[in-house]
């Protein structure tokens, strides 16, 4: 504030300041505002040092500027700053929460003067609309609720429509305050049976400040059924598990929705599959335990006609008790079946279709069929109509025919009889379990048989009840399908961190589950290996998937006549099966891989070439790397061996993250000129799992040296250029002159006064001497120079000489870095004066 009032006693006169702002403003959670507020100084520009620009919301300084800078004290408000100078004092609000709402005031002071604006901002948030839609239940009283979420402000109202007429019967709660400040409200409406017809459209209406048009939700009313609930326990045959079906009937529309609790806990379903299109089954593996002897099961079934779900529960009695003692599991089935709408007004006595039991791992075929609410005493007769081996009329047998003997009153948990009772069929077993709720009497019979191809291709099954004077013959048409297991991929191989390599293979879609799998391995005899099969049950069809695997020491693959073999023999094949693997074959992944020859393009003689080659993603480390050579225009290949010209350092083998190995090998040349040119060097690689060693060569490259000038001296009056070590041999030397003291133009010898002799070395270079006889006059005085060019050079060598003759004295120069040296007097021309 004292700033400001610096400003105020101010002597300038500025005249008046106007500034303009909207008394309100109206936003939606959640935008972006801009509070406007702009300002004019009469007569004048805006002047920078007289200018402070304050907003207030409510009592709190949200932002203050002057002369000295800005500081804005709120997350979300942003200012452009550019705009202050030039009359624009708006602010940006991000993200406008409900506690955004109030008043705001934007205060510019133009020393000496200053004016404040109101803005009072006002936050709304559009409802969200939306009808629980369920299913009505015809001739009843049926209720409606509609959730109207997140809106601001409170006030609101809320219509239920029937066919767009609005309906005055609805009652709404409270509206209650979410944490940020919105509302939400329920509104419900009962219907009476008598004012709703098929097909007639119900909706929630929601007037609202927000939101200039009403919104609405609606749906058709669609008419349905609850399902009724009924369980059943039973002991499958041949099995230590423990079946509980559950059986939601009587309902319409699709679908019903079950789920298990376990001592009111919601119960896992590591696995639902569904099948048949009206059965759905669900397993619960129950970890067996002591504390688990006594338990009540429930089964809840959710439907769009109820709020909440039907649920049954069953009590597991102490007569269970040994099932969770000795019994790995228990194992849950659920069964819904979409009957038609059944009349509630007759007998209920109903009978569910045959369904087959999925145990994964049965042998076994176990067929199920339950009937309910039988207030008699429900007979059961199971009978197969076998497949005949002469095509004629197929063969009748009733497996089983049983009546219930009244046993007075059953407490409402499980009475069992097919324990005791000896079976009747050496192939087929039947058990059969009840169930007695009140009055009523529920069954769940199962027959079990071990399929045969010849028997079983086609049977027609029938479960028949009867129930006092009712009697329900339900039928299956069975066909035991076997199916030969398929592979559709080659034996798979991977590495592990001890550097064995692991098997595997797939088979799918076999049927039966029982698979015979072995593996084995060697180099001309095979020896068994230990294996680990897994089997799984298909998602899709009925049928199983097995996935087997073995271990082998990586070092065995060493061999190139190693071979992995895996076998399968399976009742649907009418013999042994098998899926090899060698080392050599196509699909063995680890095979070397060979990059180029990484060599100089330049090899120059009398040093050392090293030549390169990356051998990367072999499996084992049995790498054997050759080097040759082959000379030039030839097509022998000659083996390098160390030595003094050739160097092959040790390759080292590394573990790559996948377990594969990779190198690098080298080869190390003294170059000769002599040797090297036109030779190829060629690395050969080696691998068990190569039928022929890979091979690659050197590309071109050229044998270049530079030429060296050994020396320059004169003897007598010629000047002689000794230059050395070059390859190849064309090489041109130039001598030439100034012609006089001063120019600079210097003119080529004649070839007359120039003299050559041509060497080569030992090392296969060349060698040349150059004589100059530059033609001396008294009081000569000349530049000389000595001009090189060779193809190894990029810029050719140049030396000048200076020549003086001074009465009878000559002298020769070398000019270097402006210097004159003296040239020495060459050895020849010492001999030649001795
Ligand atoms: C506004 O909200 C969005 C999403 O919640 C967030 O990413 C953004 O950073 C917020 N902006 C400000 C200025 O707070
Ligand atoms: C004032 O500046 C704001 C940015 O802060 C801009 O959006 C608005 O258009 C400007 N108003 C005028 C009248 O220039
Ligand atoms: C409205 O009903 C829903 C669902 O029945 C419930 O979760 C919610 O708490 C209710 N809200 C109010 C405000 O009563
Ligand atoms: C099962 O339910 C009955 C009756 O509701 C209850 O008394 C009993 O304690 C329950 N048993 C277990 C193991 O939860």
């Amino acid at each position: 504030m004292q700033q400001i009032c610096l400003f105020l006693i101010l002597p300038w006169a500025v005249l008046g300041l106007e500034v303009i702002a909207p008394p309100s403003q109206q936003t939606l959670l959640g935008s972006t505002l801009l509070l406007p507020c702009t300002f004019r100084v009469e007569n004048s520009q805006v002047i920078s040092k007289f200018l402070a620009i304050l907003w207030y919301f409510g009592d709190t300084e949200i932002l203050r500027y002057d002369n000295k800078g800005k500081e804005i004290i709120h997350s979300r408000v942003t200012v452009d700053e550019k705009g202050f100078l030039q009359g624009n004092a708006s602010i940006t609000l991000s993200n406008v929460t409900i506690s955004d709402e109030g008043t705001y005031r934007c205060l510019v002071i133009h020393s000496p003067s200053k004016q404040e604006k109101k803005i009072s901002l006002k936050v709304q948030a559009v409802p969200g609309v939306h009808i629980i839609k369920k299913a009505l239940i015809k001739q009843k009283e049926g209720s409606l609720q509609c959730l109207v979420t997140d809106y601001y402000p409170q006030a609101i109202k809320v219509t239920w429509l029937l066919n767009g007429n609005a309906l005055t019967r609805s009652t709404s709660g409270s509206p209650r305050q979410n944490v940020d400040g919105t509302f939400r409200v329920n509104s419900s409406v009962t219907l009476l049976p008598s004012e709703i017809q098929d097909n007639m459209v119900i909706g929630c209406q929601v007037q609202h400040e927000s939101y200039p048009r009403p919104l609405i939700d609606s749906f058709k009313v669609v008419y349905g059924v609850p399902p009724s609930v009924q369980m059943f326990s039973s002991k499958v045959e041949g099995h230590s598990e423990t079946i509980f079906v559950c059986e939601a009937s009587g309902f319409s529309p699709e679908p019903v929705q079950i789920k298990w609790l376990l001592n009111g806990m919601k119960v896992e379903e590591p696995r639902t599959s569904e099948g048949g299109g009206f059965i759905k089954r669900s397993y619960y593996w129950n970890p067996s335990g002591p504390g688990n002897q006594l338990a009540n099961i429930t089964c809840e079934a959710y439907h769009e006609t109820l709020y909440q779900p039907v649920t049954e529960t069953l009590q597991i009695t102490k007569s269970y008790r040994h099932y969770y003692w000795t019994g790995v599991a228990i194992l849950f089935i659920l069964l819904v079946l979409l009957c038609s709408v059944i009349s509630t007004s007759h007998q209920n006595f109903q009978v569910s279709h045959i369904h087959k039991l999925m145990l994964d791992d049965s042998e076994k075929v176990t067929l199920f069929c339950t009937a309910s609410d039988c207030s008699k005493q429900p007979q059961v007769t199971w009978t197969v109509m076998e497949a005949s081996e002469t095509k004629s009329k197929g063969k009748r047998k009733v497996i089983w025919t049983e009546n219930w003997q009244d046993k007075g009153s059953v407490p409402a948990s499980l009475t069992q009889s097919g324990e005791s009772d000896p079976l009747l069929n050496e192939e087929y077993t039947v058990r059969t379990d009840r169930l007695e709720v009140g009055r009523l009497l529920s069954v769940l019979s199962t027959l079990s048989f071990k399929p045969a191809v010849q028997k079983h291709k086609n049977i027609e099954v029938s479960c028949q009840f009867v129930c006092g004077w009712k009697k329900i013959e339900k039928k299956l048409k069975y066909s035991y399908i076997l199916r030969e297991p398929q592979v559709s991929q080659p034996i798979k191989l991977s590495i592990n961190e001890a550097g064995d390599v692991l098997c595997s293979l797939v088979l799918q879609e076999f049927y039966p589950r029982q698979i015979r799998i072995r593996w084995s391995c060697g180099v001309g005899c095979y020896q068994d290996l230990e294996s680990n099969t897994k089997i799984n049950p298909c998602s899709s069809i009925q049928a199983f998937n097995a996935e087997s695997e073995c271990k082998i020491p990586g070092q065995l693959l060493k061999d190139p006549g190693f071979r992995m073999r895996m076998t399968w023999e399976h009742e649907s094949m009418t013999g042994l099966e098998q899926q090899e693997l060698s080392v050599q074959d196509k699909d063995f992944p680890w095979r070397p891989q060979m990059g180029e020859i990484i060599n100089p393009d330049t090899l120059i003689p009398g040093t050392e070439g090293k030549f390169q080659c990356k051998i990367w993603g072999y499996f084992p480390d049995a790498l054997e790397v050759k080097w040759l050579r082959r000379e030039a225009g030839g097509q022998e290949l000659f083996s390098v061996s160390p030595s003094e010209k050739y160097k092959i350092p040790e390759m080292e083998q590394k573990r790559e993250a996948d377990g594969t190995f990779s190198c690098t090998v080298s080869l190390i040349v003294s170059v000769s000129a002599i040797t090297e040119k036109g030779a190829k060097f060629i690395c050969r690689v080696g691998h068990p799992s190569l039928g022929e060693p890979l091979e690659t060569s050197t590309g071109d490259f050229s044998l270049r040296r530079i030429p060296v000038i050994r020396s320059i001296t004169h003897s007598n009056d010629k000047v002689t250029a000794e230059i050395d070590q070059f390859y190849p041999q064309d090489i041109e030397l130039v001598w030439s002159r100034t012609k006089h003291r001063k120019t600079n133009k210097y003119v080529e010898y004649e070839a007359s006064r120039i003299s050559t002799e041509s060497n080569s070395n030992s090392d296969g270079t060349y060698r040349i001497i150059s004589s100059c006889d530059p033609k001396i006059y008294t009081f000569t005085h000349k530049h000389m120079k000595l001009r090189v060019e060779h193809e190894a050079l990029e810029t050719p060598i140049e030396r000048t000489l200076i020549v003086k003759k001074e009465l009878s004295s000559v002298k020769f120069f070398e000019l270097q870095d402006g210097r004159e040296i003296p040239l020495a007097e060459s050895q020849q021309s010492n001999k030649k004066t001795q």
